[in-house]
């Protein structure tokens, strides 16, 4: 049970995210704009004053959730240090609302606001000279350095591509001439399922995908056995997206260095990058990790990402190209095009600055988690969200509910996944009482199907316990 002074912090939220969603947003943005407008600005500060006041509406009289957890927190009653609280400080939107979908979409911190307005105000000011007094023309070395760091890997080893997404760094990598027997799950995502199948028609290649469970998960085991010599791609994924639980990495790598050492190791790493440490020392030579940074990066679109092995890029056939592929792109030198080294042939004409930048932002934003020690932060992440995940999930079994499979939380990455019938229902039922998850139906149409919720690194123990309590309700 959860204590009542927790409850009242996870009530509060609850009801300041009513508020928030209850207000009328056509009149909070023209009291905005009105605000903002240069031809009234003689009248700014009259024009605030609504504003402030509608502000003041929309935080009711009640203590804020945040000095509610703080107050807890000082007194013992809340399991957190003063670094955890005001880690949290930085994302004040998690207070609207109980929000468990950051395996979904995260929700980003307040400084990617701040980050996004200063990055496209360079434009603004400085126009062309945004790539060198805005400084743009480093966003994409700080893209490359930070994302080294996130996968435990560096730019000696390897190097970074940003792509749109995780598909299309997937797309790219295997379409780069990576053809014969690619080995993947069905407990991979959909989308990575789709360019495998794609691969195999555009190339000739042999794709074998090993049967799941009925939730589609694959255990390691059956990847290791499914090797033979003549593999020259496995694609999988470190967390499985419907159930969080954790592929042995370590394991299938031994497995193919003893089986087939030259195959190419493709890992998908977007459910576990930024909460689940990860290195890759011990993976075979050839190996690429992907992610993206909406989820528990909480970046946003766009911020796709590959590193690669020297090892693999040496080997790959880049298909694309254009002036920002050139070794110089600022030469303007007329063709043949000298190709760039690494993994910047991928690219084409200029890239899109805005998405890496949020994406370096908020890496910044979590490695102060740990005195700015990337993966410090998510050493300590870990064991916070994996103390998350075991409590809520014997909460979860001694209430009754199914959570799937046997696996304990170090197995696990942050999403606690329960068999429940008439999701599309219960959702609705959490959503009016100010929870946010998501569900997955096993087939298309199928009766029942998996919960989904997630804790992250500036979330706390009682948020799940509290949607727990509510799934338990609804249910009961
Ligand atoms: C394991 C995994 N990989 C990839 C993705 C998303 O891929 P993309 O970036 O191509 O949209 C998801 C989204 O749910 C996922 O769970």
């Amino acid at each position: 049970m959860l204590s009542e002074h927790l409850r009242r912090i996870a009530v509060a939220q609850v009801e300041r995210g009513r508020a928030f969603a209850s207000a009328e947003p056509p009149e909070l943005s023209a009291l905005v704009e009105r605000a903002l407008t240069p031809a009234e600005i003689h009248q700014a500060l009259l024009k605030e004053r609504p504003l402030l006041d509608a502000r003041l509406r929309l935080e009711g009289p009640e203590p804020s959730p945040r000095s509610l957890r703080e107050e807890c927190a000082a007194v013992g009653l809340l399991d957190a240090t003063p670094l955890d609280t005001s880690y949290r400080r930085l994302f004040p939107s998690l207070d609207l609302g109980i929000y468990c979908a950051h395996h979904a979409m995260g929700k980003p911190s307040e400084v990617l606001l701040r980050a996004m307005e200063e990055h496209h105000g360079h434009l603004f000011h400085h126009g062309v000279g945004a790539w060198e007094v805005g400084g743009w023309g480093l966003i994409r070395d700080a893209f490359r350095a930070r994302v080294a760091d996130l996968v435990g890997a560096d730019l000696l080893r390897g190097d970074v591509a940003r792509f749109e997404n995780f598909s299309d760094a997937l797309a790219a990598v295997l379409d780069s001439g990576i053809r014969g027997r690619l080995l993947s799950g069905a407990d991979h995502f959909t989308s990575a399922r789709y360019v495998h199948g794609w691969w195999a028609e555009r190339t000739g290649g042999t794709f074998v995908e090993i049967e799941g469970d009925a939730d589609e998960w694959v255990t390691t085991d059956a990847y290791i056995r499914a090797l033979t010599p003549d593999t020259a791609a496995v694609s999988i994924s470190t967390a499985h997206w419907r159930t969080g639980r954790l592929h042995d990495l370590g394991r299938l790598a031994a497995a193919m260095d003893a089986t087939c050492p030259d195959a190419a190791l493709l890992v998908d790493g977007y459910q576990s990058l930024g909460t689940v440490p990860f290195r890759i020392d011990g993976l075979p030579l050839r190996t690429a990790v992907m992610g993206g940074g909406i989820k528990q990066l909480h970046a946003g679109t766009g911020s796709g990402f590959a590193w690669l092995s020297h090892a693999l890029l040496a080997d790959l056939d880049f298909h694309r190209t254009g002036w920002f592929a050139h070794a110089d792109p600022l030469a303007f030198a007329p063709p043949p095009l000298t190709s760039a080294k690494g993994a910047f042939r991928w690219q084409t004409g200029a890239p899109d600055v805005a998405p890496m930048q949020a994406l370096v932002t908020e890496l910044e934003v979590l490695a102060t988690y740990a005195g700015g020690s990337l993966r410090g932060a998510i050493d300590k992440v870990r064991l916070r969200t994996s103390r998350t995940i075991e409590r809520a999930m014997r909460r979860a079994r001694s209430a009754g509910l199914e959570v799937v499979g046997e696996e304990p939380a170090s197995q696990r990455g942050p999403i606690l996944s329960i068999r429940v019938q008439r999701g599309e229902k219960l959702l609705e039922r959490l959503s009016a009482d100010g929870i946010v998850a998501d569900y997955r139906p096993s087939a298309p149409g199928a009766p029942s199907g998996l919960l989904r919720l997630s804790t992250a690194a500036a979330a706390f123990d009682y948020e799940l316990e509290y949607a727990l309590e509510r799934v338990v309700s609804a249910l009961g």
